[in-house]
């Protein structure tokens, strides 16, 4: 299938997606997220994909949301229509999805961000949310996600000065899991992505669900929640497989079920 704003390839078992609007340095506009939707939805339903990359290019991850198309939108249209609602599937996919963050992780390109499951920064990768200048806030989450990611106090001064990270500071403050020499973003992006893919899907996608979860319930709650999904791998032929390959000492072979 071809996108107008996205370019797709899967490779050993992993789905990578490039955000492809060069002119708009990736800007999120409305025919994006639609694309994008639907490359998840086909990634997902691929069973020889095991885990996801969303990238961008060299200057801009993406530089936020389409500002020239919702320059000219009222208030009744834009709530009418949940203006960007459809965002929030990138959050509730279930296979594990990392973002390679080089250039501008800008407003609504830093929430792309954020909703993926980690961040991989190139050394390049400058992250903000800029909205106040445009007599806005954050609309994808990035209020929400950043304070948790970073604590009251950053996520505050970040969203009422709209100061950009750099990625070692992103890194310091728990935003980005590593920072990585920009040529060499993608290729160990893709290793990495590789390494999760080749492990059992089933465990892979509870454990993003579990730790998803520690953000959103008490403790209590969650160690309950973690320990049912626990049970129910016993349930899979993955951990059959894992266990009695460790006992005899040998690789496994996942069959992803
Ligand atoms: C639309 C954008 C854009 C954006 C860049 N462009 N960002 N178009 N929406 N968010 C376009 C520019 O208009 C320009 O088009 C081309 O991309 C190249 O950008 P330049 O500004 O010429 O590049 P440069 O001088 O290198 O500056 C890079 C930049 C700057 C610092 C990243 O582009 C910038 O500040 N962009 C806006 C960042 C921002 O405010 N993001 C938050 C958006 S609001 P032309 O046609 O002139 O060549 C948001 C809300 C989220 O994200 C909530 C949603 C619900």
């Amino acid at each position: 299938m071809n996108y107008e704003t996205l370019l797709v390839e899967v490779r050993e078992r992993v789905g990578l997606i490039t955000l492809n609007r060069p002119q708009a340095l990736n800007a999120l506009n409305s025919q994006l997220i639609a694309e994008l939707n639907q490359a998840l939805d086909r990634l997902e339903a691929d069973p020889e994909v095991g885990c996801l990359v969303i990238t961008g290019s060299a200057k801009a991850f993406a530089a936020g949301a389409d500002i020239k198309e919702m320059a000219d939108k009222g208030f009744p249209q834009i709530y009418l229509d949940d203006f960007f609602a459809a965002a929030d599937r990138i959050a509730a996919r279930r296979k594990p999805i990392i973002a390679a963050v080089a250039g501008y992780a800008l407003g609504g390109g830093c929430e792309l961000a954020l909703m993926c499951d980690f961040i991989y920064a190139a050394d390049t990768a400058r992250f903000g949310l800029p909205e106040l200048s445009l007599g806005v806030i954050p609309g994808i989450g990035g209020t929400q996600r950043l304070t948790r990611a970073l604590g009251k106090a950053k996520a505050m001064e970040l969203c009422l000065t709209g100061r950009q990270l750099h990625a070692e500071e992103a890194e310091r403050a728990g935003l980005v899991a590593r920072v990585l020499p920009a040529a060499e973003l993608l290729e160990r992006t893709l290793e990495a992505a590789r390494g999760i893919a080749g492990k059992s899907l089933p465990a892979a996608m509870m454990i993003k669900e579990c730790v998803n979860r520690a953000e959103e319930i008490g403790l209590a709650e969650g160690v309950r929640f973690e320990r049912r999904l626990f049970h129910s791998l016993f349930a899979s032929h993955d951990q059959k497989e894992g266990m009695q390959a460790f006992v005899a000492k040998r690789a496994p072979n996942f069959r992803h079920h």
